[in-house]
């Protein structure tokens, strides 16, 4: 190949920027022209490219959010704006793409695949729900980030002997709440893999470590249980007499210069996937499987299935009490 796209689409993700910028310095030293598409599949209909060198990713390693910006695009997802895209690739001399998103991005790359436009999938994204993969893009910051908010709300909760509910990002999955929850010590947390009831695995739990003298809580849940949290803080203050407060905290989680695993998982998943289409292999998803970066066929990887470890979820609720 001689001439390739990077894109970012869906939700934005810390550490998108160092794939980027992984992608761009490996086809600038094998010789491959770059472009960077600006604002995901729209930018790929409209032709909004930027051609890019290695300077063109300086100073970006570092910086959260996505210097290409993302977008979920309406327009893609119909046959005529598929077809307009696939049009402008063959009029700039694309032959490959590196579609930086989760998994609604690689169905969109799964489709040019199969019309003619190879696509290389990284995994971008903060839910870490993408069923092929242990680890996404961004995952591990947000975690981080989230784990700090929670512990100043914390410090506030425990001067004041009150229960903050928190509400965390998770569009269908728990990772982040029960990842998170486990690092802050929640005595509650749900999330939308485990089914729930407020009474027994909020109240009780609550009522029980309040008889062993505990005075302030933190309950975490996951954005996909549907719950609504100002409901949810009533009711835990009318049941257990425990003042409750409760906390979205929203896109700040999304935000913020990535951790170092962040920075190097996505280098190494921006070079692997060039590496494919220099080898004129598209129609992949570059996934992490332990500590190892290896790929996967779209189709496949978008039937594949994770599921919670329950044993965490256990060792979770034996610990916070
Ligand atoms: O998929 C990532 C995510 O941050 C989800 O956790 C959340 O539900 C969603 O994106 C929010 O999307 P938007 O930024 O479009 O509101």
């Amino acid at each position: 190949m001689k001439t390739i796209a990077v894109l970012t689409s869906g939700g934005d993700a810390p550490g998108m920027n160092a794939a980027i910028r992984a992608v761009v310095r490996t086809a600038c030293e094998n010789g491959i022209k770059v472009y960077g598409v600006i604002r995901g599949y729209n930018g790929l209909i409209n032709g909004d490219f930027i051609e890019m060198d290695l300077r063109s990713v300086s100073d970006i390693i570092n910086r959260g959010g996505t210097i290409l910006y993302s977008a979920r695009s309406v327009e893609f997802a119909t046959e005529e704006g598929m077809r307009k895209a696939i049009r402008t690739c063959q009029e700039w001399g694309i032959e490959g793409v590196v579609v930086i998103g989760g998994d609604g991005s690689f169905r969109g790359a799964r489709d040019l695949s199969e019309r003619g436009i190879p696509c290389v999938g990284i995994p971008g994204t903060i839910d870490n729900d993408i069923a092929c993969c242990d680890y996404t893009i961004g995952y591990d910051t947000c975690l981080n980030t989230i784990m700090e908010l929670v512990d100043r709300l914390r410090d506030t909760s425990e001067s004041h002997d009150r229960c903050s509910v928190i509400e965390v990002m998770g569009r269908r999955a728990g990772y982040l709440a029960l990842n998170a929850g486990i690092a802050c010590g929640a005595t509650s947390i749900l999330i939308p893999e485990v089914s729930f009831d407020i009474e027994k695995h909020v109240i009780e739990r609550m009522q029980k470590t309040q008889r062993t003298d505990k005075k302030h809580f933190i309950i975490i849940v996951a954005e996909g249980c549907g719950v609504n949290i100002e409901d949810l803080a009533d009711e835990i203050e009318k049941k257990t007499g425990v003042e409750t407060r409760p906390t979205i905290l929203g896109h700040t989680q999304r935000g913020g210069y990535p951790t170092v695993k962040d920075r190097v998982m996505a280098t190494r998943m921006g070079n692997y996937a060039v590496k494919l289409l220099m080898n004129n292999i598209g129609n992949r998803v570059v996934a992490s499987k332990k500590e190892d970066v290896i790929d996967y066929d779209i189709f496949d990887a978008l039937n594949m299935s994770k599921s919670i470890d329950m044993e965490l979820y256990d060792i979770a609720h034996e610990v916070s009490i």
